[in-house]
């Protein structure tokens, strides 16, 4: 079962029953692997027709043919970017990157929450590291924004040099970059939120794209467990540089959601369906402090209605995963056509005119969808 929870992307009429009957004995992990070398092989659907006129946005500059993307963690080595565009994202991030090749955590450390809708992973940066992905992104062609997602080593001694060496290594080559310091899973990361910390990291990250060829767009990915009070501050650190915006948000330490299901009580961070209610809210409530800062919103999105939801709370374009482990690749095209169907609905040419028009009532928790 958690195969094919884990692998929707299998579900396609290339692979047939034999495929999905011999997966399904495996473990999630181990599925995912599996979806990603279908994913190599050419197998998943690609998208025929262009996306609606409604959906095309412009962020930071780049031309989104619409504003659904692919969160970082599902490719974390870059091995299939351009499949996934190919099927429809309107931009695809691949990492966590970090300078080094990693192993991660010990297995299990990914594991489903049944009747949920929710996913909790503890993976730890488990990645090829820079080289490997560098190799495979030079002279790719991505029908999409593609974003490098950058991170730190677990044993690194100078985090904020990680992240200067991701700036340096992917300037070139990326369409955006993500600074993710919002992993739960690698200890101490998640302390360069804290104001004089997120100070230094994003004078440094700026400072290292100054000395590229290119001006890359750079966002900060946060966590969802942050309070008012520290989103004030990062939102003043953050409007003092030119950061060009935020991914909000990363995975939940927070139970709240699932208490009392199964594997609820594993250690990791938690995504999916449970963690919508609470990434949408501080989705609002950032959006409240940082004026037009391009933001875009992940966390739980699982239908065309919590996709609406996501920018009418504040974000320019949306991204997901774990809902894709559990509808399946359809479900991309089933929230592109909802988009399209709520923009004519509310009397508009451009989802761009839905953007935080519900800022106030999700910030303030009297929003539900
Ligand atoms: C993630 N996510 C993640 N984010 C990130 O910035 N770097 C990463 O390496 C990973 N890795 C990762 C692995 C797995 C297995 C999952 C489920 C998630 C977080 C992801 O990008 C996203 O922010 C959250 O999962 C919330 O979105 P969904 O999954 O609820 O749509």
């Amino acid at each position: 079962m958690i195969f094919s929870a884990l692998s929707p992307l299998l579900r396609v009429p290339a692979l047939s029953g034999l495929t999905q009957q011999a997966l399904l004995k495996m473990d999630a992990e181990t599925a995912h692997g599996a979806t990603i070398t279908a994913l190599r092989l050419g197998l998943a659907p690609q998208q025929t027709h262009p996306d609606g006129a409604e959906l095309r946005t412009s962020l930071c500059g780049l031309d989104l043919t619409n504003p659904v993307g692919m969160a970082a963690g599902f490719d974390k080595n870059a091995e299939v970017p351009r499949q996934l565009a190919q099927m429809g994202f309107g931009m695809v991030e691949i990492g966590t990157v970090t300078p080094r090749p990693q192993s991660g955590n010990p297995k299990p450390r990914l594991f489903r929450i049944a009747g949920a809708q929710g996913v909790i992973n503890r993976m730890g940066f488990n990645n090829e590291g820079h080289a490997a992905a560098f190799a495979r992104l030079k002279g790719l062609r991505v029908p999409a924004a593609l974003g490098v997602n950058i991170g730190a080593n677990k044993d690194s001694e100078d985090f904020v040099a990680d992240y200067v060496a991701g700036v340096a290594k992917f300037a070139g080559l990326a369409d955006y970059l993500t600074a993710n310091i919002s992993s739960p899973n690698t200890p101490g990361l998640r302390n360069l939120q804290a104001d004089e910390a997120l100070r230094r990291l994003l004078g440094e990250i700026l400072a290292a794209r100054a000395k590229a060829r290119t001006r890359v767009p750079i966002f900060l990915k946060i966590a969802p467990d942050l309070d008012e009070a520290a989103l004030d501050a990062i939102a003043k650190v953050v409007l003092a540089t030119d950061l060009d915006g935020l991914i909000v948000a990363n995975t939940t330490l927070s139970r709240e959601a699932v208490a009392g299901l199964e594997n609820a009580t594993e250690a990791g961070g938690l995504s999916g369906r449970p963690l919508f209610e609470l990434s949408t809210q501080k989705l609002a409530q950032v959006r409240l402090r940082v004026g037009d800062l391009p933001i875009i919103g992940v966390g739980g999105i699982h239908s065309p209605q919590s996709a609406l939801a996501k920018v009418e709370a504040g974000a320019n374009a949306i991204q997901l995963y774990s809902a894709l482990v559990f509808g399946g690749l359809d479900l991309l095209d089933t929230i592109k056509r909802g988009l399209v169907a709520a923009v004519r609905a509310q009397g508009k040419t451009n989802i761009a005119q839905l953007v935080g028009s519900k800022a106030t009532d999700w910030a303030a928790g009297k929003a539900a969808l």
